[in-house]
């Protein structure tokens, strides 16, 4: 198959270089020349683990290029993806569907013979129509079908995700479409990952259900974690004895700082408002928005507490700024929510990153350091904020050694108690008693 992605931000990226990894021939267009030019010297603009040993061995094989031209390759293609941005509109909490739009109008004027146009980007219900709409106005003639084809890939596992997917979803009408889009998937399919065929409003509506579905699971889990805390109840071994049950499964129920990235939040806004616009009104999916956002404000206040309720003038070492380890995306980082807290109660704040640090300079105004004992080097606390594995293994000696209160606050719950105090640290964690 001949495939072209419009938009190569990390799911265009990802999804291109491991379509050409399956066999098909993949252009990677993007308007940004500067990304462009990068990712043509071997320059991945992202953090991805194994993405530049992915598209180098796909670039070398012929199988993978990049381009700012959209006009030729789509005229050439059998299947264009839209991978572009879908960002919260400012103001309203909608889903910003300017680049999907103009990507559709670029495209109607380049199609040839029958082309699959597919939504990969997380749209809302009824995009896929009125991307429809707007190729069909702009090219009559056109021979084409729009399909949705949800992407559920995680940053930090993107390219594992991607190629064992728990399932495929695609949404469409047109049974040309349907045979191109099982051939673009084949390898998957021979690989046992299930494909389900559904409508198009269906396809769409089950990416924001499955994103809201999760981010309500880590929130009930939060909440559990805060009433674990009073009534002096363990949240991991809740998180266990209700995970055990198949109905309820193991997974997205670990207690932490609230979720940050770039899809939950965003997700759950814009299917709180598409609820809203059609007069079915989502309360749980609300809820947990307000809980989550007033969860990343009340980490900070957990930080003061720990030591002693004043930070005015005492320095905090924060360990982790990303929304989650293995990527450099600092997008609605609960790191973010945090550091404001402690600042505005007028704390000194130190932090480090393992990858974020670039990114967390352009947002953040605090000290940078080139580890986490430099961070911790004077300070009266540390903060663990992302459970990167190089926080897991911390010389505890070491760094009560240059802290000048050797306080530990969890919010990943990576330690134990007992290992801790065994060091000299007075610790609190997530979702437990002080005596657990
Ligand atoms: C998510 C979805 O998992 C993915 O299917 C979708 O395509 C995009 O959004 P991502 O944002 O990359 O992926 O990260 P994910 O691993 O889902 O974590 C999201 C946030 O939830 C992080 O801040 C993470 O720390 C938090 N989280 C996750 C928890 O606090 N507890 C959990 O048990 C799981």
């Amino acid at each position: 198959m001949r495939i072209v992605m419009v938009g190569s931000g990390y799911v265009g990226l990802v999804s291109g270089a491991c379509f050409a990894d399956f066999g098909h021939t993949v252009v990677c267009v993007d308007k940004a020349a500067e990304k462009i030019e990068a990712l043509n010297k071997g320059v991945i603009p992202i953090f991805e683990p194994g993405l530049d040993q992915l598209v180098e061995s796909n670039v070398k094989a012929n199988r993978l290029s990049f381009t700012t031209e959209l006009a030729g390759p789509v005229a050439d293609a059998d299947v264009v993806f839209i991978a572009v941005g879908t960002p919260s509109r400012r103001g309203d909490g909608h889903a910003d569907l300017g680049y999907v739009y103009a990507a559709a109008r670029e495209i109607a004027d380049a199609i040839k013979g029958f082309t699959v146009i597919v939504t990969k980007s997380t749209v809302p219900v009824g995009t896929g129509d009125e991307v429809e709409r707007i190729i069909r106005e702009a090219n009559p003639d056109a021979d084409f079908a729009v399909v949705s084809n949800p992407e559920f890939l995680r940053e930090g596992a993107a390219i594992e995700d991607f190629k064992r997917p728990d399932r495929i979803v695609v949404g469409l009408v047109d049974d040309r479409a349907r045979s191109v889009m099982t051939e673009v998937y084949r390898p998957l399919y021979l690989n046992q990952s299930p494909i389900l065929f559904t409508g198009r409003r269906t396809s769409e509506l089950i990416k924001y259900a499955a994103n809201g579905f999760l981010a309500m699971k880590i929130t009930f889990i939060n909440e559990i974690a805060d009433l674990c805390e009073r009534v002096g109840a363990d949240v991991q071994d809740v998180s266990r004895g209700i995970g055990l049950d198949g109905r309820i499964g193991s997974k997205f129920l670990h207690a932490g700082p609230g979720y940050g990235g770039s899809c939950f939040p965003k997700d759950t806004l814009a299917l709180a408002k598409t609820a809203q616009d059609n007069e079915s009104p989502m309360r749980l999916i609300e809820t947990t928005i307000a809980v989550n956002d007033s969860r990343k404000r009340a980490m900070g206040r957990k930080v003061i507490a720990a030591v002693g309720g004043d930070v005015r003038g005492k320095k905090i070492a924060v360990f982790g700024l990303t929304f989650k380890p293995n990527t450099d995306d600092m997008r609605d980082s609960p790191a973010i929510s945090v550091i404001q807290t402690l600042k505005d109660a007028g704390a000194i704040v130190a932090g480090y990153d393992p990858e974020g640090m670039e990114n967390a300079k352009q947002l953040l105004d605090i000290e940078f350091t080139s580890g986490p004992y430099e961070a911790a080097d004077g300070a009266d606390a540390a903060v663990l904020v992302t459970e990167w594995n190089e926080f897991r293994a911390l010389d505890l000696e070491r760094l009560k050694s240059v802290m000048r209160t050797p306080i530990l606050v969890d919010l990943r719950n990576v330690y134990r108690k007992s290992e801790l105090e065994v060091h000299g640290f007075s610790y609190t964690s997530i979702g437990k008693s002080s005596d657990i």
